[in-house]
């Protein structure tokens, strides 16, 4: 039977791991006596994650460090540093990731090269990097993390490049796999639905009602509404718990309540 008992005492890297999903994850693991890098761009939103998990959690179980996932030498970095602080390495989240909103027509040549580097470089250049900590460790595992709109083209409108690069990530799980069995490291994509975080936060709004508008006119005016992350976190800590030998390939978490659009 899966345990999330086996995780005590076990460490790994969340990226994003200030906000969101990441900090739920990262809250999740060390309920379950893990120790956890948090790793993310911004230094006051690790500093403030700390501070609130260390309420609750060893504080000795929590180390974080400023990380860009587009910056190969921030990752090599503070990979190391997590793993010399605790140790050992057992697993690596692959969590960091955000969105723009826009038509394809209108959106900025940034704005896509950002979300490329977030969502898919990013994913990329840290599992390569992880690869090498991992090999030899207790039951180790690397989790992509993707999104509904992935798959299901009906999730949201204008948000094309996110929905695409998150199918690329899916895709590069399924090789990642493949490649990581020799060295017995588990390989998981979790796809979640839509769930209440910042994601949005700091989007254009005129270009979110704009997508808001053609996703309601297009398919209709209610959608699936928006879940707590702390599900999704759990189903985290319940893949990483397998045995050796046994890993979660693809598992979709999505919220099972209808909402108004309008609530966007
Ligand atoms: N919220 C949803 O409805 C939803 C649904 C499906 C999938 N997802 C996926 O879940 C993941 C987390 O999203 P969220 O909703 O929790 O977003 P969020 O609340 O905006 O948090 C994003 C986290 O990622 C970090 N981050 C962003 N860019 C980064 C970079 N280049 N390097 C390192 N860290 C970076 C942020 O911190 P800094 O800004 O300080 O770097 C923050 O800690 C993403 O991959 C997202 O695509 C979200």
């Amino acid at each position: 039977m899966t345990e999330t008992s086996a995780l005590t005492g076990q460490a790994y890297i969340v990226t994003g791991g200030s906000k969101g999903f990441g900090y739920a994850i990262a809250d999740s693991l060390l309920a379950c006596g893990a120790k956890v890098g948090l790793l993310a761009r911004g230094q006051q939103g690790l500093d403030d994650a700390a501070k609130k998990l260390s309420e609750q959690h060893p504080h000795e179980n929590i180390f974080t460090q400023r990380c860009d996932v587009a910056n190969s030498d921030d990752i090599r970095q503070a990979f190391a540093n997590t793993k010399q602080q605790f140790g050992r390495l057992n697993g690596l989240i692959n969590n960091a990731g955000l969105a723009r909103p826009g038509s394809v027509e209108t959106l900025r040549e940034d704005e896509v090269i950002l979300q490329m580097n977030t969502n898919f470089l990013g994913t990329v250049l840290c599992s390569q990097a992880a690869i090498p900590l991992l090999r030899g460790e207790d039951n180790p595992r690397i989790i992509n993390i993707s999104s509904a709109s992935a798959w299901h083209y009906n999730e949201m409108l204008h948000l094309s490049i996110y929905a695409s690069v998150k199918a690329a990530v899916e895709r590069f799980t399924r090789d990642l796999r493949l490649e990581c069995q020799e060295d017995n490291i588990g390989v998981t994509c979790i796809r979640p639905g839509a769930a209440w975080t910042e994601f949005a936060e700091g989007w254009d709004s005129e270009r979110l009602t704009a997508g808001v508008e053609a996703w309601a006119k297009r398919f209709g005016t209610v959608s699936d509404s928006g879940m707590d992350v702390s599900h999704v976190a759990e189903s985290i800590c319940y893949a990483l718990s397998y045995p050796p030998g046994v890993a979660v390939d693809l598992l979709e978490v999505r919220p099972n309540s209808i909402a108004s659009k309008e609530a966007w």
